[in-house]
Parts: structure tokens; sequence; C-alpha cells
């Protein structure tokens, strides 16, 4: 099969390609640029000299030439080429915020700033969040026309480490905290002030505090693994000097069932009751993620930490408890690029043709 990738010079274009390439079932890639149309994606980025090479063409031709359509570029623009690859009933997986609001056009004007320019495709698209929607997915594809509106990176690690929590009755009524620190590359390859080395290199640096646009997808992602019961979310973004990954932290009030029988509020020391209840979550935890193959929840004492999973699909999970036993505490771990984006986005082929989920996706972290 040819994979076509729209914008493949952006950083997540590239890392479409990165793994594209070495994918078992892609036989070639078509790949489109807008400011370097007629250049070579190896002439863009000399690294994948003698791994990769491809001329960089327009759009529609890419979709012209594919079996699966990627597209990498800034929220609102790719439309069209969604219409286009619907007509030809090829899947398009958009890793924009486009499709991922579905139906709920409402929300997505409030938080993006535009409406939707082609509503009717909204009936072939689907929020491509494996983990939560493998089967909504499948019965898509099967349906022969499908979009993926491929996950946020923040809500990706959020959502996957607040979902055992939410399903299992773990959470209580209360709103949970989501703080997340990302890497440099989260903020796409155009330059700005934000991302320029003297600003960055040396800071951990909050931003959009309370108004960042993933927290309403944060919040519907919630809703759906909780139902009825779903919690208010605060979240809390960061920029961390480091190019790649994504750490969130969130904290999950326990419900009444859950809380310590001392909750004195007072903290206690590591060990006894508190180590035990930490054990049974975790237990939850392993058997609410038993068959997924990018899920790692780590062993007691163990905290996810970024580096761990940099470069490959996997979210490392750590489950603790706050010292008074009243507050779970959830850290997940990503590499923003790849289960963030573009390895995520490859899951989502897998699942759409029936390959095997972690095909091209099997590379070990790189710690360094
Ligand atoms: N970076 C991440 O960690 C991450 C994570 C999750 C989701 N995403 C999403 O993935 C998408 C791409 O992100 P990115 O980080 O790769 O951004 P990026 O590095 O800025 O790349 C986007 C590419 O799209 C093309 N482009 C820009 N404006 C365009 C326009 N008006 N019309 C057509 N093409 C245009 C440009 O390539 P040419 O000029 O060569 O065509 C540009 O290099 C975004 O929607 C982003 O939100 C990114």
């Amino acid at each position: 099969m040819i994979a076509g990738v729209i914008g493949a010079t952006g950083y997540a274009g590239a890392e479409l390609v990165r793994l594209l390439s070495g994918h078992p079932e892609v036989k070639g890639l078509a790949l489109s640029s807008v400011s370097y149309e007629g250049d070579r994606i190896e002439a863009v980025y000399p690294n994948f000299s003698k791994g990769v090479s491809a001329a960089l063409d327009k759009a529609e031709r890419v979709i012209k030439n594919s079996g699966v359509v990627f597209s990498a570029l800034p929220h609102g623009v790719g439309e069209d080429y969604g219409k286009l690859c619907m007509e030809k009933g090829i899947p398009f997986i958009d890793l924009s915020a486009d499709f991922r609001f579905g139906e709920d056009e409402e929300t997505y004007t409030a938080w993006y700033g535009k409406p939707y320019k082609h509503p009717d495709l909204r009936a072939y698209a689907v929020y491509g969040l494996p983990e939560l929607n493998r089967r909504k997915i499948k019965d898509r594809a099967a349906g022969g026309r499908v979009i993926v509106g491929n996950p946020g990176c923040y809500p990706t690690a959020a959502s996957l480490g607040v979902f055992p929590a939410l399903a299992r009755g773990l959470a209580g009524p209360g709103t949970v905290i989501v703080d997340a620190a990302s890497g440099i590359t989260g903020g796409g390859r155009e330059p700005g002030r934000a991302f320029h080395y003297p600003e960055c290199a040396d800071a951990v640096i909050p931003y959009k505090v309370g108004s960042h646009r993933h927290t309403p997808e944060i919040s519907r992602t919630f809703a759906a693994m909780a139902g009825g019961n779903a919690p208010g979310v605060i979240f809390t973004p960061h920029l961390a000097p480091m190019n790649r990954g994504i750490l969130s932290t969130s904290y999950i009030s326990l419900a009444e069932s859950w809380q310590s029988r001392a909750a004195s509020g007072a903290p206690r020391p590591p060990g006894g009751e508190i180590e035990e209840k930490t054990g049974k979550i975790r237990e939850l935890y392993a058997e609410f993620y038993r068959d997924e193959p990018f899920i790692r929840l780590l062993p007691p004492g163990i905290a996810a930490a970024s580096n761990r999973v940099r470069q490959s699909n996997f979210c490392d999970i750590s489950v603790h408890l706050d010292q008074a036993g009243t507050t779970l505490i959830v850290l997940s771990a990503i590499d923003n690029m790849v289960k963030g984006a573009a390895g995520q986005a490859v899951q989502n082929m897998n699942v759409i043709f029936g390959f095997d989920e972690t095909a091209g996706l099997t590379a070990i972290p790189s710690l360094f």
C-alpha cells in the first residue's frame, strides 16, 4: 500500500515519514508540501538520506496515488483533503483538531475560532484514541468511509492515565487536576518567540493557564469513559526544556469507598494502609489495560518519566496515593511526536486495515 502524508515537512509529518518508512505493510510513500514542492524529503531533512527518498508533490496528487492519507496540517486547513479522500473512498487520518469533536461543532468553533467547512464529513469521523474507541474505529472503517480525528498530545497522556480510575469507580465526584509538561516539538516547526532558544532552553514555562484548547478535548474523553458522572477538569500545561515528551500528573479525589478510614488529612509515613491500597488500585489499572500493547503500567515505586518512552508509541503509567490516602496521583508519560501524534496515527491505520496493531511501532524507547 502507498501511504500519503500531507504536510510532510512539519514535525508531525516528518515523524510520520520516519515511522511509515519502516512499516511492513507500507510499500511506498507519497508526500506533499507547499513550501518545498518539487524538492525531495531527504533534502529538507538530511537525516532521511539513504533511508527515505521521495519527492514532495501537491496534496491532490498524494491523495490520487495513495491507499490511506495522513494529514499533518494546522487546524482549519485540511478539510478539503478529507472530502477528496471520502470521495475516493480511502481513509483520512487527520492529526489536527478538525475532526476530534465530531458533531459538536459548537465546542470546536468556540475553541478554534472557526466553523466546520464541510459539516457533513462528521458522519464519517471518529475520535482516534484506540484504547477508548478501537471498536468504533473498526466499525466506521467497515462502513466503507472513515475519517480519524487523531487525538491531541496532552489529551492522550491525561486520558490514558485517568481512564481506569473513571471506569472502575475509583474517582469521586470532584474535579480532576491535570498538570502536564511538554517538549518543545509540541509547538511545531514554525519559529516563534516562545520557542526561541534563550527563552525556553533553561526554564519550565506555564502557558495558556486556564485557557488551553486541549481542556475541552480532555473533558470529552473523560465523559466518554465515565458516562454520566464525568468529573470536571483543571488543566495546566507547561513547556519543558526538552525536544520531545509529555509528562502528565493527574490528581483524582478518591470515591468515598476508597478513602482512607483514617483520612484526617494529616500525612502519614509510607507503608501500611497507603501501600496496601495503592497495590489494589494498581491491580485495577493492570486489569483494565491487560490487553493494551502500548500501555506499560510501572512496578510499585517507579514513577513514569518522559525519557523512558522517547521515540516510542508507549504510554508509561504509574499510580500513587497521597500520604493522607484521599487523592490518587497518576503519572503518565508519552512521546508527544509518537503516541501523541504520528505513532498514534499509524496505530489508527493498523486498526482500520486490520494489521497487527503494533506494526511499524515496535521500536524500543531511546533513553538518551
Ligand atoms: N507537534 C506535535 O507534537 C503534535 C502533536 C499532536 C498533534 N499535532 C498536530 O499535528 C499538526 C501538525 O503539527 P506540527 O507540529 O507538525 O506543525 P508544523 O511543524 O508547523 O507543520 C505543519 C506543516 O503544515 C504545512 N502548512 C502550514 N500552514 C499551511 C497551510 N495554511 N496550508 C497548507 N499547509 C500548511 C507546512 O508545511 P509546508 O509549507 O511544507 O506545506 C508546515 O510545515 C497540527 O494540527 C498539530 O496540532 C502536533
